[in-house]
């Protein structure tokens, strides 16, 4: 009889939201994804280079011109050097970058900090490579790190970290104090760090994203994790890139290349042409965004939720105290069906969830989309 290494994984939350969302012809506010068109030269740049034949194999670490486009870009938005060639690797989503990283560095024994709600992949990728998470809850209400219960779990085993600015499921951002505290701890304790980045351009109210590459400890010992899929509107061409020094890439590389090998040819080159044709598109998203969120928002004025805040990210926190004690993952089933809108219960983030009625809300949705959301929930 067959063991299995994740017996208490099953399909993820995500596709079981949307597959009923689907069935019951529900508004879709569940799983993470833009229900509106990327650009256009993006969509055509890769019709045009498929139609061009460029359909083989991309080299293993990814198309040189689309690396030397990612280091462009950290230069000009984060001020950060790095160099494409041994520092930069492009692969199939984060997902895959963030399991690569954590396979490449982790032991029988190893301990993994994750700082509950976290997403969904890091937990396996970790029991995967017979490690062993050590969960600590960020605190209740903020959703910041308690870096004084951090450094508590820090065990001799301890390894790697895992953070994730801006945050899924619950659009908090480490502030710049955050990631110093976290250049000490990395710096005293020598552990490795895996920092999700996904959501890099996707901030809100005039705040600034830190990435864990400004920080002189992190830029030696962190994985940073980025998604063309979200800054780019196109997660469904499931490509992202992982930044970190030349050893850890290199560690990082050998796994990838047997579990992927490459990321898509065509892809990466309509990527490449449109990031050097528009490098500022990516700061076009905050206003965009926020504009969605704002709408959700208002157009929930009045209505018995309480709005958590969302800095950053796709995401929008609903309190429900006020309406029913109804477990989250229950009533997300419930509203799914009547009145009609998919969400995301927020205790599937945490391995022991807290006493908390929480749902999450993607609002990168059309407008008309969300206003309606927001009507059929003002109605609850
Ligand atoms: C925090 C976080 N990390 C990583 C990912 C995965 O990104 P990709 O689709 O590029 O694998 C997601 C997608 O929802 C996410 O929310």
């Amino acid at each position: 009889m067959l063991q299995s290494k994740l017996p208490a994984v099953g399909t993820t939350i995500f596709t079981r939201m949307s597959a009923l969302a689907q069935k019951q012809g529900a508004l879709n506010l569940s799983q993470g994804f833009p229900d509106f068109a990327a650009p256009e030269a993006l969509r055509k740049a890769l019709a045009r280079h498929a139609l061009e034949g460029h359909n083989q194999y991309a080299p293993m670490a990814g198309l040189p011109e689309l690396r030397e486009a990612i280091a462009a870009q950290l230069a000009r938005h984060r001020n950060v050097e790095c160099d494409p060639e041994s520092e930069i690797t492009v692969l199939p989503g984060a997902t895959e970058a963030i399991y690569c990283a954590i396979t490449a560095c982790i032991n029988l024994g190893d301990e993994v900090i994750l700082l509950d709600p976290c997403y969904d992949s890091y937990r396996p990728a970790v029991l995967l490579a017979g490690g062993v998470p050590v969960h600590i809850p960020l605190t209740p209400g903020t959703f910041r790190p308690d870096w004084a219960r951090v450094e508590a779990a820090i065990s001799r085993r301890t390894r790697m970290l895992v953070v994730n600015s801006p945050h899924n499921p619950t659009g908090a951002m480490l502030e710049k104090e955050d990631l110093e505290t976290l250049n000490a701890l990395v710096a005293n304790y020598g552990l490795l760090v895996v920092s999700d980045e996904v959501y890099e351009y996707l901030v809100y109210d005039g705040r600034v994203h830190y990435s864990a590459l400004q920080f002189d400890a992190l830029r030696a010992a962190t994985f940073a994790v980025f998604s063309f899929g979200k800054t780019y509107g196109v997660t469904g061409w499931k490509t992202g890139y992982c930044v970190a020094p030349p050893a850890l890439t290199a560690e990082l590389r050998k796994v990838h290349q047997f579990v992927c090998f490459v990321a898509v040819t065509p892809v990466q080159q309509a990527l490449a042409d449109f990031m050097c044709a528009e490098p500022d598109y990516p700061l076009t998203l905050a206003a965009l965004y926020q504009g969605k969120r704002d709408l959700f928002n208002r157009a929930l004025t009045g209505s018995p939720f309480r709005l958590e805040p969302s800095a950053g990210s796709y995401f929008q926190l609903l309190d429900y105290t006020d309406i029913t004690d109804t477990p989250d993952a229950q009533l997300c089933e419930l509203w799914t069906k009547d009145p009609g809108v998919a969400s995301i219960p927020i205790s599937v983030f945490y391995q022991q969830p807290p006493e908390q009625h929480l749902l999450r809300f993607c609002f990168a949705k059309q407008d008309a989309v969300l206003q309606q959301a927001a009507e059929r929930l003002c109605k609850i």
